[in-house]
């Protein structure tokens, strides 16, 4: 208990707690931003509906007290429900991982049926946050559509409070993961023109002060507040402080030209996040994005962090494996990827069993295979499961590079690598889905069972695939005889390491 309330942000904000005004809706709750949000409204007290798009029992113990609505905002009926009994509505929707040619409209669309809901349901107020930018300078599509949505939002009769922030510096930020594992892993670091583009960047926990604080600042209803660190930055400055912290030794080499694409493409074969979501990101560095008014500081004052100080935070976090939100938590569910093996209209027609058995008892077996993947690897298949993972980044996948947001503990919806977890029994059960670029869909079940008469345990890996299509067929086939190698050995690494 001690430890969660030191991990609370709040603590220090000056304005007071409100808990009588009524419910507060966090929307993107399963996002970024929205997951560190809603245990800070609900340790201050205020009555919490979140709104996901796909449930998890997973949910009930991060938000314990919470209501729990699943809805995706391009629905508009059952949008109009979660929006009912509701005084404030955070709306922190966001479809980039849907890449940069379909997010727009979608979250445009999204925005306007979310207005018209609150408008409908008399919500008090909307709190948003957006991103910064100059709307008379031509915006990158990502920077643009944070500006349409809020124009999309202010349509309407609820007051809605607009926060622009740039690059938000915290454990789990893909922007601090691109540049930290861009200064980690390059001796040299080629610079673009953009790279000498300003930004002012700020720390998650300050971007959720600044939200709590305005639901609690009444004035603050129906204004545009741009909320920033203490320092303005080029992103080479940003890189070569981050460098400084991890204690490396780097070389900046200007270069002329500004190749944001290429750049954000090559990007994606040494950080975590992939290439779809660094083109959007890097696309936005060619605009200045600095605060230019400084009303928020009328309404809640506090300092807030310095760079050097927020990026020595995410860091520690990461060391201490304290992750709580990741840019990876977020991922399209009305994606096909997204299915889940029991909502399949019949099994699976390709599947592939391999198991062992073995006199370890269940939970240390089941700790040592929730902990593949990411800095752990894949044992002795490791070189295999990287190609893959290569091959998948080339063919602008999620690749092998995602890794896990913990070493130690493991949800229902984290992603490992190219898998995220779709189902999870303690010692008992752990259900794969993939989410590589594959001419199918595919699953990875891993099962504890028994023991037997003999005290023996069965530990056992199936491989499911999923397709109608030719090529899927000969994939599966080409790639059976791996499976039977790289799953025998998986499972006897899982247990000789149980
Ligand atoms: N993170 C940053 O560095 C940063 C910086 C500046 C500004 N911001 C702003 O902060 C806001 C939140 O960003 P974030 O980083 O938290 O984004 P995020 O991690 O990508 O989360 C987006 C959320 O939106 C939800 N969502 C997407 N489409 C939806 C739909 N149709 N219906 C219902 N929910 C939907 C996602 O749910 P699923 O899990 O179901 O996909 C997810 O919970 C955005 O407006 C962003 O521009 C963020």
């Amino acid at each position: 208990m001690e430890q969660e309330a030191n991990n609370l942000l709040c603590t220090d904000l000056p304005t007071t707690p409100r808990p009588g005004m009524g419910k507060v809706l966090v929307s993107g709750a399963s996002g970024y931003i929205g997951g560190r949000l809603a245990p800070e409204l609900l340790a201050r007290g205020y009555r919490v509906r979140v709104m996901v798009r796909a449930d998890s029992p997973e949910y009930k113990e991060r938000w314990p007290g919470a209501e729990i609505h699943v809805v995706d905002a391009l629905d508009k009926e059952s949008l109009k429900k979660s929006l009912d009994g509701v005084y404030a509505a955070y709306y922190l929707i966001h479809s980039m991982l849907l890449g940069q040619k379909k997010f727009e409209s979608a979250d445009i669309q999204a925005a306007r049926n979310f207005r018209d809901a609150a408008e409908e349901n008399n919500v008090g107020r909307i709190i948003y946050l957006g991103g910064l930018g100059d709307v008379n300078t031509r915006l990158s599509p990502h920077l643009r559509s944070r500006m349409q949505v809020a124009g999309e939002l202010r349509n309407g009769r609820t007051p809605v409070t607009v926060l622009r922030a740039a690059v938000i510096i915290g454990s789990g930020s893909a922007s601090f993961e691109i540049l930290k594992n861009l200064v980690k892993v390059l001796p040299v670091i080629p610079c673009p023109t953009w790279t000498r583009t300003h930004c002012q960047p700020i720390s998650i926990r300050d971007v959720i002060k600044y939200l709590v604080g305005v639901l609690e600042t009444p004035e603050s209803a129906g204004k545009s507040y741009d909320i920033g660190g203490g320092e303005v930055l080029s992103y080479q400055k940003m890189m070569q402080i981050l460098a400084g912290v991890l204690g490396k030794k780097r070389f900046f080499v200007p270069l002329p030209v500004s190749i944001t694409r290429l750049y954000a493409y090559i990007t994606s074969f040494f950080t975590p996040v992939p290439a779809r979501i660094t083109m959007c990101l890097m696309e936005g560095c060619k605009n200045e994005v600095i605060c230019k008014n400084r009303d928020i500081h009328d309404v809640i004052s506090f300092k807030p962090l310095p760079y050097k100080e927020a990026i020595a935070r995410a860091i520690t976090r990461e060391e201490q494996d304290r992750i709580h939100t990741r840019w990876s938590d977020a991922y399209p569910p009305a994606h096909e990827l997204a299915i889940k093996l029991r909502e399949l209209p019949r099994p699976p027609r390709y599947t592939a069993s391999y198991s062992l058995l073995t006199s370890k008892d269940s939970a240390p077996l089941f700790n040592s295979i929730c902990r593949i993947g990411g800095k752990l690897g894949w044992f002795n298949s490791n070189l295999l499961w990287r190609l893959r993972g290569m091959v998948d980044r080339i063919l602008l996948g999620v690749g092998t590079l995602r890794g896990r947001r913990s070493y130690t503990d493991l949800r229902i919806n984290d992603v490992i690598d190219f898998w995220r977890v779709e189902d999870l029994k303690p010692n008992e059960m752990l259900l794969l889905r993939a989410e590589m670029i594959l001419p199918g869909k595919a699953w990875l079940k891993f099962e504890i069972n028994g023991p037997d008469n003999n005290d023996m345990r069965r530990l056992s890996v199936e491989a499911f695939f999923d397709t109608r299509e030719l090529f899927g067929k000969i994939y599966w086939y080409i790639f059976l005889p791996f499976h039977r190698f790289i799953f025998y050995d998986l499972i006897h690494q899982i247990e000789k390491r149980s």
